[in-house]
């Protein structure tokens, strides 16, 4: 079944669409769903994936959420099987570097930090944003909505600033950011997402009517014309387009119908493995919704009330998607993945 274009509709039905964005769209149960697998080629899969791990992503990773750092305490993670400390500057920009003080190797959370120094709990030890011979800081980046460090890695040069995907002005959308651990590469995670014959199917509580358009996709972009569900009657048709900014990044985009110019990137960051030498990926999601509706000023408005609800929508997507990105790992790691 396929949506109705946008000038199939009579002219009074797409007045009113133009001022509310819900359209009846019953959704159909599995047995009059058309099966999707055909389309869904393992190859093309494959290809669209071979693509994306070929771009540069100069060594950023995703480290968070930009609230999840403030002014005044370090904060850690382990990224790409490193240990890195987070802080801020004095003007209150992001500072990364090693999480082992240098004197005796304590791990540097939690510490104080004040006017951008940041003081090991140990013994005291002061660190800047200049670092010294014996500690010297990465690359950071806060992007508004995002942290990113940049770390040294094999096979990727260096780049001054993470391939950022265009998104509208933040001060006109509403944001939230939700992150999940799977056990699985960050390619498991890309690959998911470069399958999106998957979604009516497998997440039939969020997409209905979902088709790729192939006279609008190559390797590079997939153009998917959707139907997100607020229903089981009513739910706001969309075209969107899915593509990589780099090799731990897809992003999509919704280009026709409501909210144009909203984007919800994920970005994978391998953090290490688990006790079972497992690989962990963290997935960060960062769901940024604009729309050109005057009561859309109310939303941006409401945003804090708005956020918890956007990041359980993207959780559930998770949950079940990292259960996709696990298997395809597992599958891989047994030698049983099938091969295009
Ligand atoms: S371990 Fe940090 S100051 Fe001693
Ligand atoms: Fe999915």
């Amino acid at each position: 079944m396929s949506l109705r274009t946008r000038t199939d509709l009579p002219s009074k039905t797409a007045s009113l669409r133009r001022r509310i964005p819900i359209t009846r769209v019953p959704q159909p149960s599995q047995d009059r769903m058309r099966s999707t697998w055909r389309q869904a080629k393992p190859a093309r899969i494959a290809k669209a994936l071979e693509v994306s791990q070929a771009q540069n992503s100069g060594g950023w990773f995703v480290a968070g959420a930009s609230g999840d750092v403030g002014r005044t305490t370090s904060v850690t993670r382990t990224i790409a099987g490193r240990e890195v400390v987070l802080w801020r500057n004095r003007t209150g920009g992001l500072v990364a570097g090693p999480g082992a003080c240098p004197h005796l190797g304590a791990l540097l959370d939690k510490c104080s930090v004040v006017d951008g120094t940041l003081y090991c709990r140990w013994h005291g030890l002061a660190l800047d944003e200049q670092g010294d011979r014996s500690w010297s800081p990465y690359r950071a980046f806060d992007d508004g909505v995002l942290l990113w460090v940049g770390l040294p890695v094999p096979g990727e040069p260096a780049t001054p600033r993470p391939a950022l995907p265009a998104r509208t002005s933040l001060d006109q959308s509403v944001f939230a950011v939700m992150t999940e651990l799977g056990v699985c590469e960050p390619q498991d995670v890309i690959a998911n997402r470069l399958d999106p014959w998957h979604g009516a199917w497998f997440h039939p509580y969020s997409f209905s009517h979902l088709t790729v358009d192939d006279n609008a996709s190559d390797d590079k972009t997939l153009t998917v014309d959707v139907t997100f569900r607020l229903s089981r009657t009513w739910g706001v048709p969309v075209r969107a387009e899915f593509s990589c900014p780099d090799a731990r990044t897809i992003v999509m985009r919704i280009t026709e119908g409501e909210g144009v110019g909203s984007v919800v990137e994920t970005h994978a960051t391998p953090l290490g493995t688990d006790e079972r030498g497992q690989p962990l990926t963290m997935v960060t999601e960062a769901t940024i919704a604009h729309s050109g509706r005057p009561g859309f000023a109310i939303a941006r408005w409401m945003a804090p009330l708005l956020r918890p609800s956007i990041r359980k929508t993207a959780r559930r997507l998770w949950v079940d998607d990292l259960l996709y990105a696990e298997r395809r790992y597992e599958l891989r790691a047994r030698g049983e993945f099938p091969s295009p």
